[in-house]
């Protein structure tokens, strides 16, 4: 075999072995999800509550159980929170670090939410 031949299959192993992740890389993009939000059912962080863990800048969509439902929320120390009329943080979106009473127009209509750095 001449060298430019190994070269290439060598080459090919090292592409074909590159993008598969160990079960410990997955494990660790995993772990790196934290507790970014709080959001309740009513008014003055009351009721059901729903705590959203995720990456900082991704949009989530809330839950059935918890979709046009929320009333007050609190971003986690250090972010800011925003939640949208609708799925995937699309329509109009509201931001807050803590609020108690959500305005009316967005009262009992999120859909999803994204926080960012503060
Ligand atoms: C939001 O839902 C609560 C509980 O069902 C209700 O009391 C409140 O009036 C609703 N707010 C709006 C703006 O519809």
């Amino acid at each position: 075999m001449n060298f430019k031949i190994t070269t290439l299959l060598t080459l090919a192993a090292t592409v074909i072995a590159a993008p598969n992740p160990t079960p410990v890389e997955a494990a660790e993009v995993e772990s790196r999800a934290v507790t970014l939000i709080e959001l309740w059912g009513d008014s003055n962080f009351l009721g059901l509550k729903y705590t959203g863990k995720g990456d900082l800048g991704y949009c989530y969509n809330l839950p059935g159980d918890f979709n046009d439902y929320i009333t007050s929320g609190k971003a986690y120390s250090g972010y800011v929170c925003t939640t949208w009329v609708d799925k995937n943080c699309y329509g109009t979106g509201f931001s807050f670090l803590s609020s108690s009473k959500f305005p009316t127009w967005i009262d009992n209509k999120s859909s999803s939410w994204m926080c960012e750095k503060y």
